[in-house]
C-alpha cells in the first residue's frame, strides 16, 4: 500500500509492533484529553490565503540557534528506539541528516550520543533529564558537547512520570537486549521489571524531582552549549526561562503523556510567543502531522516545530526509508500549503494568514 500522509504509520507501526511497544509509543497520560485536543486544536484555526502572489519560487529553509537548516520541521526526543527497529537512533540521525534538518536525541535513547555522532555529519541537539547524581549530568552533557550537539533541550515538564495506564497494565519496561546507553554502566542504564510502569519507577528512582529555575542556571556553569526549556505552557514560564538565559522555549506538553487536560500546544503557542517579545525563538511540538499544521504553528510565531510519534511509527514501519518519507512527506505538504496561501518565504507567513477561534471578530 502506498504511503500518502504521515499518519497512515500509526496503523503499520500498530501491527508490527509488540503491544507494550506500541502502546508505550502512542499513549498519553490518564483520559488522553490533552492527546485528542494537541490534534483537535489544530482543526479550530483556519487559513486565510492570499491570491496572485507569485509562488513560483518558495523558499522554507531557516536558522535555527545559528545553524541552517532546510524547513523550520525538526525532531523531537523520544526514548529508547531500537525498540521500533534494530537500527533506532543512527536510522533517525541518517534520516535528519538527509532532510538537511535537526535530530534531538533523547537522553534515554538505546543509541549513545557517541555512537550517534559516528553515522555522520548533522546538526543534533542533545535533550537532557536530570538526574538525582550531578556528577552524572555534568559528565554526560560533557560528552554530548565532545561528541558535537549543537544545544541542550532541557525537559522541565517531568519531575515524575505521568499516568500511562497502558504502561501500567502492560508492565512497560526496556527488553533486555537493549540498554539506555548514555548510561551504560551505571545504574541508570537498565529498567527493572515492575508491577507497574517499570518507567516510571526508574523515574521516581534517578530524576530529581528538586529541579528548580536556579538549575537552568547550574547548567550554564557547566556547559557553553545553547539551551532550550522544553515543556513551557505558559507566558508566566516563558518569562522566567528568559530571566534563567534559555536561548529558546519549547512549546510542549510532551505529546501529552504528562499532565493531562493541559490545552493543546498550538492553543498555548501564542501566549508564549508574545511574553516572549522576539528576545528568544519560541518552538512547538505536539500533535503535527501536517505542513497545514506547521504553517498554522508559524502563522502563531512558532520558529519552528518538531515531530515526536511520527518518527517512532514509521522507523518501526520501514527504519531509516520511513523516516525520510515522513520528513519529505511534511516537506511537500508545507511547501504546498505556503504556496496555497501566497507565502514565498517563512519571513511571509503572518498572524493574518490564519484565523482562529479565540480570534474577535474583525
Ligand atoms: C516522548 N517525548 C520525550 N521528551 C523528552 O524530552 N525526552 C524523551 O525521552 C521523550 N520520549 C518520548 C517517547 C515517546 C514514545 C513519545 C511519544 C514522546 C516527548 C517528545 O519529545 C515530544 O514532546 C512529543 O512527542 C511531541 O508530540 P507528538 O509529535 O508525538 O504528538
Amino acid at each position: 500500500m502506498e504511503i500518502t500522509n504521515v499518519t497512515e504509520y500509526e496503523a503499520i507501526a500498530k501491527e508490527k509492533l509488540p503491544k507494550m511497544v506500541y502502546d508505550y509509543y502512542a499513549s498519553g497520560a490518564e483520559d488522553q484529553w490533552t492527546l485528542k485536543e494537541n490534534r483537535n486544536a489544530f482543526s479550530r484555526i483556519l487559513f486565510r490565503p492570499r491570491i496572485l502572489v507569485d509562488v513560483s519560487k518558495i523558499d522554507m529553509t531557516t536558522t535555527v540557534l545559528g545553524f541552517k537548516i532546510s524547513m523550520p520541521i525538526m525532531i523531537a526526543p523520544t526514548a529508547m528506539q531500537k525498540m521500533a527497529h534494530p537500527e533506532g537512533e543512527y536510522a533517525t540521525a541518517r534520516a535528519a541528516s538527509a532532510a538537511g534538518t535537526i535530530m534531538t536525541l533523547s537522553s534515554w535513547a538505546t543509541s549513545s550520543v557517541e555512537e550517534v555522532a559516528s553515522t555522520g555529519p548533522g546538526i543534533r541537539f542533545f535533550q537532557l533529564y536530570v538526574c538525582k547524581d550531578r556528577n552524572v549530568v555534568a559528565q554526560l552533557v560533557r560528552r554530548a558537547e565532545r561528541a558535537g550537539f549543537k544545544a541542550i533541550a532541557l525537559t522541565v515538564d517531568t519531575p515524575r512520570l505521568g499516568r500511562r495506564e497502558a504502561d501500567i497494565k502492560n508492565r512497560f519496561t526496556l527488553p533486555p537486549f537493549l540498554t539506555l546507553k548514555n548510561f551504560e554502566g551505571l545504574d541508570l542504564g537498565k529498567m527493572d521489571k515492575t508491577d507497574d510502569s517499570g518507567l516510571a519507577s526508574y523515574v521516581a528512582g534517578q530524576v530529581d524531582r528538586s529541579l528548580s529555575w536556579k538549575d537552568v542556571k547550574w547548567l550554564q556553569t557547566i556547559t557553553s552549549l545553547p539551551i532550550l526549556v522544553k515543556g513551557v505552557l505558559t507566558a508566566e514560564d516563558a518569562r522566567l526561562a528568559i530571566q534563567a538565559g534559555a536561548a529558546g522555549i519549547i512549546v510542549s506538553n510532551h505529546g501529552a503523556r504528562q499532565l493531562d487536560f493541559v490545552p493543546a500546544t498550538i492553543m498555548a503557542l501564542e501566549e508564549v510567543v508574545k511574553a516572549a517579545q522576539g528576545r528568544v525563538p519560541v518552538f512547538l511540538d505536539g500533535g503535527v502531522r501536517r505542513g497545514t499544521d506547521v504553517f498554522k504553528a508559524l502563522a502563531l510565531g512558532a520558529s519552528g516545530i518538531f515531530i515526536g510519534r511520527p518518527v517512532v511509527f514509521s522507523l518501526a514501519a520501514e527504519g531509516e526509508a520511513g523516516v525520510r518519507k515522513v520528513l519529505q512527506m511534511l516537506r511537500d505538504e508545507f511547501e504546498l500549503t505556503m504556496a496555497l496561501n501566497g507565502c514565498r518565504s517563512l519571513k511571509e507567513i503572518t498572524r493574518n494568514h490564519i484565523v482562529t477561534d479565540w480570534d474577535q471578530p474583525r
